[in-house]
């Protein structure tokens, strides 16, 4: 039987529910998507209660109307500046040595990893193994079933704060759905958008959205540092709100149909019509103009990007490059300026491994959902990066179906 999952992307600027039914194979069929704008939301973290619950309900309420399902349970995306992270280590000795290392040894010695000394006010969300020692063998990625009698583990350990966590949760709750699983945002996307491959050989996951811009190294199979900037697309709406004199809705529309992230790509006679603030008529504007605009507010997030992954010193391990996603990253000519600022390959990442109603989420701004509607099945599998949700982290609440048809 089909066993149904959902996932919540709050976000600064769109909100998405995807309801997807799991096949026998783990195999993902997208069945209901509610999208809406978001409200109450400023950089990823809820700072309207009201407002939020509001909107994720109208979210859900469409994701049920569209798949025909009534949504229980889900997993939500977690971002913002509150997020912290970490590397750390466990080890514990081996329980039952005669019978080999158990899921209990590598639950504990994850819990192990995880009790930090935890900042105030921070909870923990995610113990992500990078990497086992087993009796001091080095390197090994699944120690279940290994004899030994130690067992060590190096982990990256993610923190939120308590009360932007708390309210989220409110939110969703008031919407009338159970959370499964809060996930760190850039963990869903990559899940979605990489390849085993591209996560074995080193990449960095980035995606700009809105109010915030997800970064996640992923490197030998493993989550190695995870940062969330708080700066994106909004801040080049504003640009462009302020340089051409334009309401804000206005330059959103001006960004999304005539945006350019390289200004010297652009024809220099290109041209389009505003009505800025003052003037009584439309006025005609040149194209690189906008871009320049734009270019210049992209290089300075990209250059954040660029020294937060210097600041993790993984800089030189990533061969497989970038992969960009979020809304943001659908502005043509992304990729080239990244290209140009990072001298690494540079990908615009599409969720991968779904059917359905793929149409409505084939975008690199629904990276998030996809991931959270596909992390059930992975997990299950053992697929080298897990999420270990001990009582530790607390609200473990069992991989069960979230829906019922
Ligand atoms: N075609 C496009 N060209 C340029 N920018 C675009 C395009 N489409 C969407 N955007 C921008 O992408 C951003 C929204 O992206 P996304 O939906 O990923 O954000 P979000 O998840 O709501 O926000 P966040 O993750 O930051 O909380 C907005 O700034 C929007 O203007
Ligand atoms: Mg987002």
């Amino acid at each position: 039987m089909e066993r149904s999952v959902v996932g919540i992307d709050i976000g600064t600027q769109q909100i998405l529910v995807l309801v997807g039914a799991i096949g026998e194979q783990g195999e993902v069929r997208i069945v209901g998507v509610g999208r809406i704008p978001s409200r109450g939301i400023k950089k990823g973290v809820v700072v309207n209660v009201a407002q939020a619950t509001e909107a994720i309900s109208e979210a859900v309420d469409l994701a049920e109307q569209s798949s025909g399902y009534q949504i229980e349970r889900a997993y939500v995306g977690v971002t913002g500046v509150h997020i912290t992270s970490r590397n750390s280590t466990g080890v514990v000795g081996v329980s039952r040595r005669d019978h080999g290392i158990g899921p209990d040894d590598v639950d504990r010695v994850l819990e192990a990893a995880g009790a930090i000394i935890l900042p105030q006010n921070q909870e923990l969300i995610h113990i992500l193994p990078r990497t086992y020692t087993v009796d001091g063998q080095e390197g090994v990625r699944d120690p279940l079933a290994m004899h030994g009698f130690r067992l060590e583990v190096e982990a990256h350990v993610v923190m939120g704060s308590s009360t932007a966590l708390q309210n989220l949760r409110k939110c969703v709750l008031g919407a009338g759905v159970q959370i499964s699983e809060l996930v760190l945002s850039s963990l869903a996307s990559g899940h979605s958008i990489l390849t085993d491959n591209e996560r074995e050989m080193g990449v960095v996951l980035v995606d700009i959205g809105d109010g915030t811009t997800d970064i996640a190294i992923f490197i030998e199979g493993a989550v190695w540092h995870t940062k969330s900037l708080p700066m994106g697309g909004e801040y080049i709406t504003s640009d462009i709100a302020i340089g051409l004199r334009l309401p804000s809705q206005a330059a959103e529309q001006v960004k999304i149909s005539h945006g350019y992230a390289v200004a010297n790509q652009v024809a220099e006679d290109e041209r389009f019509t505003i009505s800025p603030y003052g003037e009584g008529s439309p006025v005609p504007i040149a194209r690189w103009k906008l871009a320049e605009i734009i270019q210049a507010r992209s290089e300075e997030i990209l250059e954040n990007v660029q020294q937060e992954i210097k600041r993790s010193s993984y800089d030189g391990l990533l061969p497989a490059g970038l992969v960009l996603c979020g809304g943001t990253a659908q502005m043509p000519g992304m990729r080239d300026l990244a290209r140009s600022i990072f001298e690494l390959p540079v990908q615009i990442g599409i969720p991968r491994g779904i059917t359905g109603l793929i149409d409505r989420v084939s975008g690199p701004d629904a990276a998030v959902a996809v991931g959270l509607v596909k992390w059930t099945p992975t997990l299950e599998e053992g697929g080298g990066w897990r999420t270990v949700r001990t009582s530790f982290v607390g609200r473990a609440t069992g991989w069960l179906r979230n829906l019922l048809p």
